[in-house]
């Protein structure tokens, strides 16, 4: 009898833990939903979709705990990328927060961070766009000491047509483009207007700041792009398709699965460093400052051209 007790007292117990974590989780999606989807009237239809991507975090945190991978994950604002394309249109419109204490202590031999060339990190889907004027806006703040950002929308209407897509796959690396036009005009001359996407001069005949040349990158050699960093900041192209580098938090990112040829997302390049044996190069992405260590991302340096990061690198001669 008293065994029968003890063993319904167990099973009592053994489901009550699990009651209790399961209502952590629960309480984790409602922080979540009302914090990446205050708009949704139903957040709860979402769960069980949202919970496959929490069991995918924990267990991937779990292995990076236990060292098997160097970098962690956290749900952001693409865990929603699985629920429906509603949900994600509004969600890569709304400005996330950054309400986490980043623990950012990678040492770096290059860090263009600390010489005040650097933009902050925005919240915009257009990478090649932003990626591109970042390494305009470096280039100038080097040579000229300061720092006045160039204008996006320009790259936007005169380069992609307002179009995103076509991508770093294009032949022609973006900075040719923005030669051709003659350079670039700085972002208050050239501001940003819903819709247009038509190519026009500078305003108030304001002048275009040139780009004398570019150069690329020894396809794949990250020895090169080390060379260049020391320079200025480089835009760099990466395969970004594995959803892990969406959910990525902090470390140095790697990826069995990303290819060094499918190049699909624009970053630029601002450091390099190393840490217990391991390198890593620091890019700044534009998926606000939320995601990441603050909106940027080290990945793994010297680790046979990991993610295409050395695949099509380029930067602005100004
Ligand atoms: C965690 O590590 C195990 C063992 O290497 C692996 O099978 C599993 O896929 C990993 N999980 C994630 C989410 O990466
Ligand atoms: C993680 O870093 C350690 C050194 O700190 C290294 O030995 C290991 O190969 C790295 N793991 C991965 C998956 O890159
Ligand atoms: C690689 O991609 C496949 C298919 O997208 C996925 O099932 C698998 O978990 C990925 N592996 C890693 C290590 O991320
Ligand atoms: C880089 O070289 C690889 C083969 O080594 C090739 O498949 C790829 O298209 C090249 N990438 C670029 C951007 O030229």
């Amino acid at each position: 009898m008293i065994r029968l007790l003890l063993f319904i007292a167990v099973l009592v117990s053994f489901s009550k833990a699990e009651e209790e974590q399961n209502n952590d989780v629960l309480s984790s999606f409602l922080k979540w939903s009302s914090h990446y989807i205050p708009h949704v009237k139903d957040p709860m239809r979402h769960y069980q979709t949202w919970k496959k991507t929490w069991d995918y975090v924990q267990e991937h945190n779990g292995n990076h705990s236990s060292g098997l991978v160097n970098y962690s994950l956290s749900m952001n604002q693409f865990a929603a990328l699985q629920l429906d394309p509603h949900i994600i249109t509004q969600t890569h419109n709304q400005i996330i927060p950054d309400d986490r204490k980043e623990e950012f202590e990678y040492p770096f031999d290059i860090d263009w961070r600390t010489k005040g060339v650097i933009t902050p990190v925005q919240y915009d889907g257009c990478s090649q766009v932003l990626a591109l004027v970042d390494a305009v806006n470096s280039a100038v703040a080097i040579k000229t000491g300061h720092l006045v950002p160039f204008s996006a929308e320009e790259v936007s209407d005169c380069c992609f047509g307002c179009i995103c897509d076509p991508g770093p796959q294009q032949a022609d690396p973006p900075t040719a483009c923005v030669k051709r036009n003659g350079g670039l005009c700085r972002d208050i001359d050239y501001p940003y207007t819903t819709n247009m996407c038509m190519c026009h001069e500078c305003i108030d005949g304001s002048v275009r700041q040139p780009i004398q040349d570019y150069h690329n990158i020894a396809n794949g050699s990250e020895k090169d792009l080390a060379t260049a960093l020391k320079k200025q900041p480089v835009i760099v192209a990466i395969d970004s398709s594995d959803p892990s580098l969406k959910l990525y938090k902090s470390g140095i990112y790697s990826s069995k699965n990303c290819s060094a040829t499918h190049l699909d997302h624009m970053l630029l390049l601002v450091g390099y460093g190393s840490k217990d044996g391991e390198d890593y190069w620091l890019c700044k992405n534009c998926w606000g400052e939320g995601w990441g260590m603050k909106g940027y991302v080290l990945i793994a340096r010297n680790k046979n051209n990991m993610c295409g990061i050395a695949s099509k690198a380029s930067y602005p001669i100004v």
